[in-house]
């Protein structure tokens, strides 16, 4: 494969994930079809007679906070530094800017540090998606499945992989110990961290499929809002 291509995909899908997730999240469309919701948006916190509305708060901070993650992502620097700085392109290339290399310790790269706030706020984030993705079996008080449930949950799985193999997640699970048994729980930070050592190197892999799942959630429900007939089952 030409060197060039690789970077080249990378640009197209960056700029085009972007582009449509900016106008989604800033359509003035609340893209919601009983009872699916797109993941750029999220439906009403809790259940049964507790319920908040807070999706004017909301739309921001599922669609802002996951995208603070993906930019300061280790995986997603290296890809974005190669393609859009040619920082260099590839293995063997020429760097394409040249000067004094201050790395992430001036602004703004120096906020990239921030990486793994960014990863906690993103596990709330995503136990919201997760609290959607139950809402979506659930039609008019009775179990239910349709094609959107199946994409939705399918979305959720895609997103959890990608959060969970973080390297700061491992890193704060246990993967900066020199010692498991001087500290507490030693044991079962072992455990998790060593389950998350597993997960780890498909992060790449998840960052990738869980891009696309999320714009093809939001345009599958607005294929449903505009009419289109899925398959449905309800107990
Ligand atoms: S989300 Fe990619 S390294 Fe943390």
């Amino acid at each position: 494969m030409a060197w060039w291509i690789e970077p080249a995909l990378t640009v197209v899908s960056y700029v085009g994930f972007f582009a449509y997730a900016t106008w989604s999240v800033f359509s003035g469309t609340y893209v919601f079809a009983d009872p699916y919701v797109s993941p750029f948006f999220s439906t009403w916190i809790g259940f049964g007679t507790f319920k908040l509305p807070v999706i004017g708060l909301l739309v921001p901070f599922l669609a802002v906070i996951p995208l603070g993650l993906r930019v300061t992502c280790y995986y997603y620097r290296k890809e974005y530094y190669r393609a859009f700085f040619r920082d260099p392109t590839a293995c063997a290339r020429g760097e394409g800017v040249r000067g004094r290399y201050t790395g992430e310790t001036r602004f703004p790269l120096v906020l990239w540090n921030l990486h793994r706030y960014a990863l906690l706020l993103t596990i709330v984030v995503t136990v919201f998606l997760g609290v959607d993705v139950v809402r979506a079996f659930i039609y008019h008080g009775h179990f239910f499945v349709g094609l959107g449930s199946v994409v939705m949950l399918v979305n959720v799985i895609l997103l959890s992989g990608y959060t969970f193999s973080c390297h700061s997640l491992r890193h704060l699970a246990g993967g900066g110990l020199d010692c498991y048994s001087c500290v507490k729980a030693g044991k079962a930070r072992h455990r998790l961290a060593d389950a998350l050592n597993r997960l780890n190197p498909r992060h790449g892999w998840f960052a990738w499929v869980s891009m696309f799942s999320v714009g093809l959630t939001d345009i599958y429900v607005r294929l449903v809002m505009a009419g289109f007939h899925e398959p449905r089952w309800i107990a």
